[in-house]
Order: C-alpha cells, then structure tokens, then sequence
C-alpha cells in the first residue's frame, strides 16, 4: 500500500517536473518548423553554400539578440513569438551542432533562407523542402531510440508543424531570368509547388505529424525589391508575381481543406499572410509603421537592392535607417521583428477570418 503511494506521488511529481533534464517527456506539445527565410533561424549557418544565402553579419539580428544569428531580420522571427506564446524554449536550427537531444523533445527548425518546395529552386544553396523533410526524419529516429518508440510517437502526435513556402519558388524564375513560364503555364508550375508542400504535409502525418500551422503566400510582391522589379513603374507591386501569389493562396487552401476530410485526425491553421501583409501595407500608420515601401537595409531606389550587411560581397556599402521600429522591411524582401510580433500574434489567437479553421493556440491546447 505504502509503495503503492509513494509510486503515484512519483509518477504525479514526474508530470509536473515536464522540464526537468531527467525526465523528457514533457506534456507540451513539441514545434517543429519547416520552410524558408521567413522561419530559418539559422540552419544555412552550417551548409556549404554562398555568402548571399547567409545572414550571419551585422546589422542582421542588431534587435533583441544584438548578435547575427542568421535569422534573415533585426531581430526575431514569427517561430521565435510562437514558441514563445507556446511556453516552449527559443527553437533552434537543426544543424546547429550544440543541440542536445534534450531539445528535441521541444522541437527544432529545420527552415532555409532561399528553399523552396521545388529542388529547382536554388539548387545546391539551400535545403531544399525534402532534405528539410529527411532531417525531420533523422530527429524522429533519434527521439524513438533515446525515448523509446512511445514515448517518441507521442511527442511526434502531439507536436506542431509549421509551414513557410513559395516565396522562393515563384522569385527564383524573375531573379535567374529564367524561361521556364514559355514552357509550362503559371497555373502549372504553382501545381507543382503546391503538390510538393501537399506530399510533404502527408508524409509528416504518415510519421504521425497531426497539427499543422501554414502560412499562405505573403504579399512578398510589394516588397522594396519587387517595387524595383518593374523597371517601367517603379513602386508598383511587381505583376507576375502578384498572380502567382493569388494562384498560389486558392490553390493552398483548396488542398488543405481536401486534406482534412483525406486524413483522419488532420488538423489545421492556415494563416492569411497575404491579407495581414497587405492590411499592413495599405493602412501603416494603424499598426504603428512610418515606412512600408523602403527597406531599412539595402541600397538604391527605396533600398530595393540586396546589398544589406555587404551581401553581395563585404567591401560593398549599404543604408541602415536609423528607426527599425517605424520599418515594415527590414531588407528589400524580409520584414522588420515588430510585423513578425504582429503576425504572430494573429497566428496564435487570430479570429477565424485571419486564421482558419483552428488558430495555433486551439492547435497547441489539443491533445
Ligand atoms: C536578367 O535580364 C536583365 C535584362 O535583360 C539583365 O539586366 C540582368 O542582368 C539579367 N540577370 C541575370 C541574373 O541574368
Ligand atoms: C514536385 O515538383 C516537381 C518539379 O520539381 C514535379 O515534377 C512534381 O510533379 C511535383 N510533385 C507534385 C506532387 O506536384
Ligand atoms: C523610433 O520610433 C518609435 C516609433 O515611431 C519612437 O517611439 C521612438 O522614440 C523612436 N526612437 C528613436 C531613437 O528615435
Ligand atoms: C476579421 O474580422 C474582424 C471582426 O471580427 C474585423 O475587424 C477584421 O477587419 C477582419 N479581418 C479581415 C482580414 O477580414
């Protein structure tokens, strides 16, 4: 009898001791997060791969961590907030070789400045969404032998998956100037795009991924290098990508909601990034912005050329304004840490007309 006490007030002071670094499993639910440079916080750090691709030098990360860790920002990312909100420690990339797998039982990233859902995009420079996919599988392997098959699976089932993809895969043709839209229809290609994040959501719920968080296509067309982009109307949203985008977001969505009556259990928050972006974009004042068109960083018409930090080779000069916090871009694609914290937010707790059906909060309470 006595035994039998002292083994349930054991096995009760185990659960609420979750974060102890002897007993891993924790009740919450673990983050893992897929996806390009709107979540990588860090991993193309570890990869052979050209400078460009790289933003660990100042003045990227002088928010908050005052230090470059490669997050593609001043400072954090929208996975940084949501792990956050989530009362999980700071997610780290997956490459970084000081992880123990202590921390795998919180989740890692496995994002990549310049991935996309196609191995096409950028290929060589990055990792690309199904080496993101294999690594996933490594950390999975790795939970089930040090946790035991059990244990592993539940902290598979009860963790998030986060989403970030495309933004690369529709840049990639305008940057590279490349032809591929005389041979296959836009339509198509954004098929392929989507049909390649599709796969790789099925396979993380065939491990026993069950709880997705996905961002649809930001309005990454209005972004101070894609303003430049049209050489005639500088300043104007740069068309074909815009359509691609609208594309892109219908096509998303149609192939979640298949999802969720295909897969027993699937469940989802797809977040409007399109809107909030572009809500942002159109009414600045009212979220707290001064500057929604020129970059912080960069050079050039509204700093619109990548150059921020010497990216594109260090000796090169470049503007920094002197007030990120009245800046929308930090550079002349990526966002400043205060739209990140905005969206976030919408992400965590939005109503069901910004984040839908569940948001990331329903998601993280369920079991
Ligand atoms: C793409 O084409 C434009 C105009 O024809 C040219 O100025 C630019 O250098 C080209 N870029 C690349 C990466 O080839
Ligand atoms: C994934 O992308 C490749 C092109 O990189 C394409 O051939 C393939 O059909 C796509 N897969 C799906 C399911 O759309
Ligand atoms: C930066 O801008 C914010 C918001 O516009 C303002 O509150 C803050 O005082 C400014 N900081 C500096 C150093 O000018
Ligand atoms: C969502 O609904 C709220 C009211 O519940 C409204 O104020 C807001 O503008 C809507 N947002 C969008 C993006 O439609």
């Amino acid at each position: 009898m006595i035994i039998f006490f002292f083994y349930i007030i054991i096995i009760s002071i185990g659960s609420i001791k979750c974060r102890d670094s002897n007993n891993l499993v924790t009740k919450q639910s673990a983050l893992f997060v897929f996806g390009d440079s709107v979540f990588d916080a860090g991993n193309n750090n570890y990869i052979a791969t050209l400078p460009s691709f790289r933003s660990n030098y100042w003045p990227y990360g002088q928010t908050t961590f005052k230090f470059p860790t490669g997050r593609v920002s001043n400072g954090r990312l929208i996975p940084d907030f949501i792990a956050e909100y989530a009362w999980l420690p700071l997610i780290p990339p997956n490459l970084q070789p000081s992880n123990g797998y202590n921390q795998l039982t919180y989740g890692v990233n496995f994002a990549s400045a310049g991935a996309g859902a196609l191995v096409g995009t950028f290929p060589g420079m990055v990792i690309d969404l199904r080496t993101q996919l294999n690594n996933f599988k490594k950390v999975e392997k790795m939970l089930k032998s040090k946790l035991g098959e059990a244990e592993g699976k539940k902290i598979i089932s009860r963790a998030v998956y986060l989403f970030s993809f495309g933004g690369n895969d529709y840049q990639f043709p305008f940057v590279t100037n490349s032809s591929i839209f005389q041979f296959i229809s836009k339509e198509k290609y954004v098929d392929f795009v989507v049909g390649n994040v599709t796969d790789v959501i099925k396979e993380v719920y065939k491990i026993g991924g069950r709880k997705f968080g996905i961002l649809n296509m930001g309005a990454f067309d209005c972004a101070p290098a894609s303003l430049i982009g049209d050489r005639i109307k500088i300043g104007s949203c740069f068309k074909p990508v815009t359509e691609l985008i609208s594309l892109h977001n219908n096509k998303l969505l149609n192939s979640l909601r298949r999802l969720e009556h295909e897969l027993f259990g699937f469940k989802y928050a797809l977040h409007d990034f399109q809107t909030s972006l572009s809500e942002r974009i159109n009414n600045p004042s009212k979220y707290g912005f001064k500057e929604v068109k020129k970059a912080c960083c960069g050079s050039g018409p509204l700093r619109g050329i990548n150059t921020c930090g010497g990216r594109m080779g260090l000796s090169q000069s470049y503007e920094l304004c002197e007030n990120v916090t009245d800046y929308f871009f930090f550079d002349p694609f990526h966002l400043t840490e205060k739209v990140h914290q905005q969206i976030a937010e919408l992400i965590w707790s939005g109503p069901t007309n910004v984040t839908r059906p569940y948001n990331l909060k329903a998601l993280f309470e369920l079991n």
